[in-house]
């Protein structure tokens, strides 16, 4: 069972958002998806709520009972579990980095958002976890200065996840209507970014593996 987290100290730049929008990508590709909600605030479980069908159950539990969670849904034959856990450092945070085998930052491409990354950095690497950063919330107009500006800086941090994710009101509906931006609109640019993001997270988590196996 592969463990993925949306962490990053800064509230509001996406992770629960990403974590349903991925959770629903990697559904439609097959995978047998758990959804884990740590988040005190429990936007997963209100998303959840509002969805029609329980395809893709959501779990809230304490940090405190997060391995037990896992362990039982491993048992259950899941293959792929996606952790949103709330901003802040707390407990949460820390098991959520901990129990995931990969890690990703969500930061729209603003100065807060990356430097809030950047401390976010500094604990993945002291717990050792792969991880990436994910561009969220850029503009929909050609590349501007900004965006040129928080791709350096990631860049330059280590690792930038592709593509970038723009900011659209698909994702809004998504969130909204307890659905994935794939299901909102399906040939939509966001469906398209999606994909492509599940696309990377996948080659990402195999890449592991294999590394993890040899
Ligand atoms: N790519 C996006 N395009 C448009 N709106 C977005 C996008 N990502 C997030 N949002 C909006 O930004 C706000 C914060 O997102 P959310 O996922 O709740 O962040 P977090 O869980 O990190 O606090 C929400 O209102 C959400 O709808
Ligand atoms: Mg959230």
């Amino acid at each position: 069972m592969r463990r993925v987290a949306f962490v990053t100290q800064k509230g509001g730049s996406g992770k629960s958002t990403l974590a349903v929008c991925l959770a629903v990508a990697a559904r439609e590709a097959g995978e047998r998806v758990f959804l884990i909600d740590l988040d005190p605030l429990q936007s997963l479980s209100g998303w959840a709520r509002t969805r029609e069908t329980n395809d893709i159950p959501v779990v809230a539990t304490p940090a405190s009972k997060l391995e037990k969670v896992l362990d039982e849904l491993a048992a259950r034959g899941v293959t792929l579990v996606v952790i949103d856990s709330p901003g802040g450092d707390g407990a949460a945070f820390d098991a959520a980095i901990k129990a995931a085998q990969f890690c990703l930052i969500p930061a729209r491409p603003n100065a807060f958002d990356l430097a809030a990354g950047e401390r976010t950095l500094k604990k993945l690497k002291q717990l050792q976890r792969d991880y990436a950063f994910v561009l969220n919330q850029c503009p929909t107009s050609r590349q501007n200065a900004r965006v040129e500006e928080g791709v350096a800086t990631l860049e330059a941090l280590g690792v930038l996840m592709t593509p970038l994710i723009a900011s659209r009101v698909d994702y809004q509906e998504a969130a909204r209507r307890g659905l994935g931006v794939t299901e909102v609109n399906p040939n939509g640019a966001a469906a398209e970014e999606i994909r492509a993001l599940w696309a990377s997270v996948r080659k990402r988590l195999g890449r592991k593996a294999r590394k993890l196996a040899a």
